[in-house]
């Protein structure tokens, strides 16, 4: 399925499609000799995660020392760095397995690091028929929900993906309980109450009682991703958050998250989210009734 004047391919399931979102789901259903089976071969991974789970038949991944099968019940996480390689094991007749492509939150750095890994891909195999059902359930409604085409539809997505790594830390025997040290966590709340503002590492510091080196290590340590881009991050999903659903000028908005520059924040806006704010804004199915007026003119309809 390609697009009829960019000629991109539109199918995720075949090579080609872009992926240039923050969440897409599916399940591929791999039959013996028919379209789909073909070796999945990305070398240098993709520019976000995924994470898969075998409901089917049995699937192959990697090749040599590394390969290992994977059947229902098996999940596997590929962080961006990750090479894929993997298909219907050939002594299986089919392997369905449900998967689900995503730039993760900034906070969900903590659910992100697997312990068992191969090359890379973290593994989970769930252990009992209740778990698979929940699991594969959770799947499903990640699927549906996205595909709905609602405004809010990739945000609730989101939520029940954030669910199911949730669930995934839950279910790792060697998960010990190690909760986000609570000076980080008061260094998040500090930025999000101040997102707007300018911050700085010495400020943060001292609301929280670290040096400034030791926050800056510490934090990068346990969100995954330094304070900086953290903060970005969260600017970014308020921003889209009020592009949808609010009429407020893009100028607007742009102060509202942090930035006076309406170029630069366009800019930071393009390089996270790969369109601009106002495709973005126009990619919503139904937006708000008040945005019938052009921009300059309307009135606003909600404060953040
Ligand atoms: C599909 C594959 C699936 C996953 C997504 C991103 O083509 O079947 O396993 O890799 O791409």
């Amino acid at each position: 399925m390609l697009h009829y004047e960019t000629g991109q391919q539109l199918n995720p399931l075949l090579p080609g499609y872009s992926f240039n979102i923050y969440l897409v789901a599916g399940t591929t259903p791999i039959i013996e000799n028919g379209p789909l089976d073909f070796f999945i071969d990305r070398k240098n991974g993709m520019s976000g995660f995924i994470i898969n789970m075998t409901v089917k038949g049995r699937g192959k991944v990697f090749d040599g020392d590394d390969a290992f099968d994977c059947n229902p019940g098996d999940l596997l996480l590929f962080p961006p760095e990750a090479a894929h390689f993997y298909g219907r094991a050939p002594d299986s007749p089919d392997w369905y397995h449900r998967w689900i492509y995503f730039r993760p939150r900034a906070y969900w750095a903590h659910w992100l690091k697997w312990r068992n890994q191969v090359n890379k891909v973290g593994r989970l195999t769930l252990s009992d028929k209740a778990l698979i059902t929940e699991f594969d359930e959770l799947f499903q409604q990640i699927e549906q929900t996205y595909k709905a085409g609602r405004r809010s539809s990739e945000e609730l997505a989101i939520n029940l993906l954030e669910r199911l790594l949730i669930r995934c830390f839950e279910e790792t025997p060697e998960n010990r309980i190690s909760p986000i040290d609570q000076r980080i966590e008061q260094a998040c709340q500090f930025l999000s109450r101040n997102l707007a503002e300018e911050v700085n590492l010495a400020e943060i510091a001292r609301h929280v009682c670290l040096s400034p080196s030791r926050l800056a290590h510490l934090f990068r340590d346990q969100m995954g991703v330094n304070i900086v881009r953290w903060r970005e991050d969260q600017r970014m999903i308020l921003a889209k958050h009020l592009l949808h659903s609010t009429c407020l000028p893009i100028t607007r908005i742009a102060s509202t998250v942090g930035y006076d520059d309406q170029m630069y924040f366009s800019r930071v806006f393009r390089k996270r989210v790969g369109t601009s704010p106002s495709e973005f804004r126009q990619s919503s199915e139904a937006p708000p009734a008040c945005c019938e007026t052009p921009e300059a003119g309307v009135a606003v309809q909600a404060q953040p």
